[in-house]
């Protein structure tokens, strides 16, 4: 398995637009020599701060920055990629990027821009059909196995729909 690692902060795979999102490439042996790069736009296009160090911040995230993302050397070795959307609404799934190991938690936050959360019980999908209903916001299975693997989303019944994330398991 690669060496390199892309690592996101806030470490999960859906913002909301005019947030800012941290991206670096972190090395076991060496952190030098790695840039983030992505799917279609070249790095003039995702306005980095900084692509320098191995690192890409971005001070205002927009729609446009949603994609598919992973670091590379100058010799052409690639970390593992990570899909990250940019959502401009008012409500995202906090869902991992990377993916998550069998046996493990894992815990979704339905999360809502710029405003207080109202106590109405919001929706969980998986595959578009309702897996978890909780006035938390908050969901979790125990232990996942494979077949927890899918596209989750959210729902809260006033504020909205969340766009959808694969979560896959290993
Ligand atoms: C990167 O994108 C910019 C803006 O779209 C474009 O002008 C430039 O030619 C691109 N550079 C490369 C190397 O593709
Ligand atoms: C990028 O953001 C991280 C975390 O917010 C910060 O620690 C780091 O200094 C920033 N780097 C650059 C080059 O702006
Ligand atoms: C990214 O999302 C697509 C579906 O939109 C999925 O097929 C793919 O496996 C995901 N990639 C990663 C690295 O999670
Ligand atoms: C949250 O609710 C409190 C009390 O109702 C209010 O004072 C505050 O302005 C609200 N915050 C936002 C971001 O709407
Ligand atoms: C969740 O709530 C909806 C609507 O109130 C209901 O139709 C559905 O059966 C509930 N699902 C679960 C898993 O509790
Ligand atoms: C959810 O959808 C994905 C992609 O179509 C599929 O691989 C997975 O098996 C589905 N899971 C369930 C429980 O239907």
């Amino acid at each position: 398995s690669p060496a390199v690692s892309l690592i996101i902060n806030p470490s999960r795979s859906q913002h909301f637009t005019a947030d800012s999102l941290s991206l670096s490439c972190k090395d076991q042996r060496d952190s030098t020599g790695w840039t983030v790069r992505r799917d279609t736009l070249n790095q003039t296009t995702f306005n980095c701060l900084s692509v320098s160090a191995s690192t890409c911040n971005i001070s205002s995230l927009s729609p446009s920055h949603t994609g598919v993302y992973w670091c590379q050397s100058k010799s052409g070795e690639c970390s593992k990629s990570v899909n990250i959307t940019v959502h401009n609404g008012d409500v995202i799934l906090d869902s991992p990027a990377h993916p998550v190991t069998e046996g493990n938690p894992l815990t979704l936050h339905c999360l809502y821009h710029n405003i207080n959360i109202s106590h109405s019980v919001v929706h969980f999908y998986k595959n578009d059909s309702v897996l978890q209903n909780q006035t938390t916001g908050v969901m979790t299975i125990s232990s996942v196995s494979k077949s927890d693997e899918g596209f989750y989303h959210c729902k809260h019944p006033e504020r909205g729909e969340s766009p959808k994330s694969w979560i896959s398991v290993r």
